[in-house]
């Protein structure tokens, strides 16, 4: 029963976003660059965009891990057509925050795809360094076409001229976490795309 000298104790009013950016501070995140429903709807358009562009022709998804995983798996469930998929591990970075200009095979693909429609899905195009090494492996294997769809595009001038058919988000030169990227094998699961704090590389 409340009577009138009853004290009501009003919480302080926190936004939901309030508290994510509370929270994510709180994890080494300096502010958060694209949300987790601006990702979602980007993702909703490009595999609108992808069902119709292969219909019935079955093509290979090539996913570049492993920070494409969170991307691709969303992607793909976000399409209609009937499709396969695969991937590749291809390593630039190790646990710097700067490519440093080394690419390796860490896994081949397990499909053949000569003759296939491939759509290659990257998370982010930084140098373009990946990208252009993992094309040009593609293309001596003869697919029918490829077509390269990347999450994310760094503002970079001196990136490699690499093809990229696709982008979601044009984003500045700085050091991003989240949605499958990466620092130092942390933030993958994140469900936005962030920049890391430096004082968590300074440090
Ligand atoms: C990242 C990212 C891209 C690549 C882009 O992978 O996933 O594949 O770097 O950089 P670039 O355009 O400068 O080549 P990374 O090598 O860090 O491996 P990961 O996906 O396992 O994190």
């Amino acid at each position: 029963m409340t009577g009138s000298n009853d004290t009501v104790t009003i919480a302080p009013q926190v936004s939901g976003e309030e508290r994510l950016q509370t929270e994510s501070r709180a994890r080494g995140v300096a502010r958060i660059l694209v949300s987790e429903r601006r990702i979602q709807d980007e993702i909703a358009a490009m595999a609108a965009e992808l069902d119709a562009e292969y219909g019935d022709d079955q093509p290979l998804m090539v996913g570049v891990l492993t920070g494409a995983v969170a991307f691709m798996a969303d992607l793909m469930k976000a399409m209609t057509i009937p499709l396969q998929i695969d991937f590749m591990a291809i390593s630039s970075y190790g646990a710097a925050t700067k490519s440093s200009g080394v690419v390796r095979i860490l896994k081949d693909l397990n499909e053949e795809i000569e003759g296939r429609r491939l759509i290659v899905v990257e998370d982010i195009v930084d140098s373009g360094l990946t990208l252009q090494y993992l094309l040009e492996m593609l293309k001596a294997r003869q697919p029918k076409d490829i077509r390269v769809v990347a999450l994310l595009k760094k503002d970079k001038p001196d990136a490699f001229d690499v093809q990229v058919d696709r982008v979601g988000f044009h984003i500045p030169d700085e050091f991003v976490i989240g949605y499958g990227l990466d620092y130092a094998g942390q933030y993958r699961n994140l469900p936005y795309v962030a920049v890391l704090d430096p004082s968590v590389y300074t440090s």
